[in-house]
């Protein structure tokens, strides 16, 4: 697709009026009010296609290299993620599971069929223990997504106390029976998951009850403290988070809101790694809007909570195609390219202005599923160009925020979006470097792009770079490196100017010391 037959007429006379793409960066290095909570760097992980069993999980007897029944490439490559929390076990899934089903000897657990994914059927290897102890392993916080669309209170309380109970409590002699002396630090506790939908199609005065119900019996063991959280709102409906706002209040440490990056919920969502330059550029207002979503449900949670006790989390997001041709349908199994790593690097680039109230987000999915972090076949890996995002954006976790003052070319996109051709985030990190992140989403040009840090004593300055020929370059276990992170060498340094020669279509991140 030709450029002009996507942009409107007003982006067309700034483009064509300005000799040179340029771009100005302000940032004043002591300006920084709120550190991004590492949790902004969340992942996702459920039962769902090859996420969790060939993805996470192919047991001890494999013949895939495993630690403890985990496939040992992907579990290397996630701990260089540094990720922060995972959330399990659905999503949608999490309705309709029932933890007891996922403990004791393997040979013994009964198998279920997992109705919302493709029928397939479930056999229980993987469950609490498994989870768990995969935290430990990548030392990440675990967040429970509980079921509350078809489990009973009873059910949800004992497994909070099997998780947690430290005493010569029922559920904590069942886990030492299963294995397990010490009870597991669990934090993150999901109080149902999209109860508007696949969680039980409930109005959300009918959800506020129940939340109220069930949590309550979610009890603090032995010096666990549960952080709860009611499951929010999809995308638009901010008829739902006031709802919760007014009927639940403080009960909740957190409300949940799920936003994809996708184009209708029916019929095709387009190909992962097929598309126009058109697609492309909707594609990148499409994830842009997630900022004013996020601005109009805070505005809510502001009025109701202006103390702002109450968090927001944005517990799944990411992108949505069609499943890759040839692959089991409901598996969600999809391609990621270029395209995709810069919505990921755009979201981050938003999150991080809103994390006084949005203080954790769970891309979905981390291995096989949606917008993943890796892809997997039985002989190997593929590490996707949104994992190069997350592992060259982890400098920003937990991070002072630096706010910026950006002015860049923009465009108008299918869907009447107003798309900067730059986004930037910046941060400082507890060793005093500073850290810029850039992304140019023009395919076609070079932008300039000045940064002048105000005064600042810098030494140095050097980067990193994610590009590549095309848009839709993705990586295949045939050829994994075609996306990758490479040194980058178009930054110029004078006194507190930076000047940085961002080529078309990519993603730097600048450390400056
Ligand atoms: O991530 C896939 C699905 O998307 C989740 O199961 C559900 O919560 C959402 O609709």
């Amino acid at each position: 697709m030709k450029k002009n037959l996507v942009i409107g007429a007003m982006a067309l006379a700034s483009l064509s009026l300005s000799a040179q793409k340029s771009a100005t960066i302000k940032i004043d290095i002591n300006e920084g009010k709120q550190i991004i909570p590492k949790e902004i760097y969340g992942q996702f992980a459920e039962h769902l296609g090859s996420c969790i069993y060939g993805g996470l999980w192919v047991g001890e007897n494999s013949p895939i290299p495993n630690t403890n029944g985990y496939r040992t490439d992907v579990l290397n490559a996630l701990k260089d993620l540094k990720i922060p929390v995972l959330r399990w076990p659905g999503g949608c899934f999490a309705d309709e599971y029932h933890w007891m089903d996922g403990i004791g000897p393997k040979e013994n657990r009964p198998k279920m069929v997992n109705t919302n994914w493709g029928g397939t059927i479930e056999d229980n290897s993987f469950g609490t223990h498994e989870f768990l102890n995969l935290c430990e392993l990548l030392e990440c916080e675990p967040y429970i997504s509980a079921n509350v669309g078809s489990g009973t209170v009873e059910e949800l309380a004992k497994w909070v106390e099997y998780m947690t109970s430290e005493g010569d409590s029922p559920m904590a002699n069942l886990r030492r029976k299963n294995g397990r002396d010490k009870a597991w630090n669990v934090k993150y506790l999901g109080v149902g998951n999209e109860s508007w939908g696949c969680g039980g199609n409930m109005r959300p005065e009918y959800y506020s009850d129940l939340y109220r119900r069930y949590a309550t019996y979610c009890r603090n063991y032995d010096g666990n403290h549960l952080y709860k959280v009611a499951s929010g709102a999809s995308d638009y409906d901010y008829k739902w988070t006031e709802t919760l706002m007014e009927r639940v209040g403080r009960q909740m440490h957190g409300l949940s809101l799920h936003y994809y990056t996708v184009s209708g919920w029916t019929g095709s969502k387009g190909s992962a790694i097929n598309f126009t330059d058109e697609d492309y550029y909707w594609t990148m207002g499409k994830c842009r809007e997630v900022e004013d979503v996020l601005k109009k449900h805070i505005a809510i949670m502001d009025k109701y909570d202006p103390a702002k006790r109450v968090n927001l989390l944005l517990d799944e997001w990411g992108t949505w195609w069609d499943e890759e041709p040839g692959t089991i349908r409901g598996h969600l199994y999809q391609q990621n390219s270029l395209r995709d790593a810069f919505v990921a690097s755009l979201s981050f680039d938003i999150f991080h202005k809103y994390t006084d109230r949005l203080t954790m987000a769970n891309i979905a999915q981390i291995v096989n599923v949606l917008q993943s972090m890796i892809l997997t076949n039985d002989k190997g890996m593929v590490l996707t160009p949104t994992y190069h995002v997350f592992n060259m954006y982890k400098v920003h976790q937990d991070a002072m925020h630096l706010p910026i003052e950006l002015k860049s070319e923009k465009m108008i996109v299918r869907g009447d979006r107003v798309v900067p051709m730059i986004s930037a985030t910046a941060s400082k990190d507890k060793d005093g470097k500073i850290h810029i992140s850039l992304s140019n989403i023009d395919l076609d040009n070079t932008h300039e792009v000045t940064i002048n840090l105000a005064g600042a004593k810098v030494k140095e300055a050097s980067g990193q770079i994610i590009t590549s020929k095309n848009i839709t370059d993705h990586n295949t276990f045939e050829q994994p490196n075609v996306v990758k992170v490479q040194d980058f060498k178009g930054v110029k340094l004078s006194k507190d100017v930076l000047t940085v020669k961002l080529p078309a279509k990519s993603i730097v991140t600048i450390e400056v010391k």
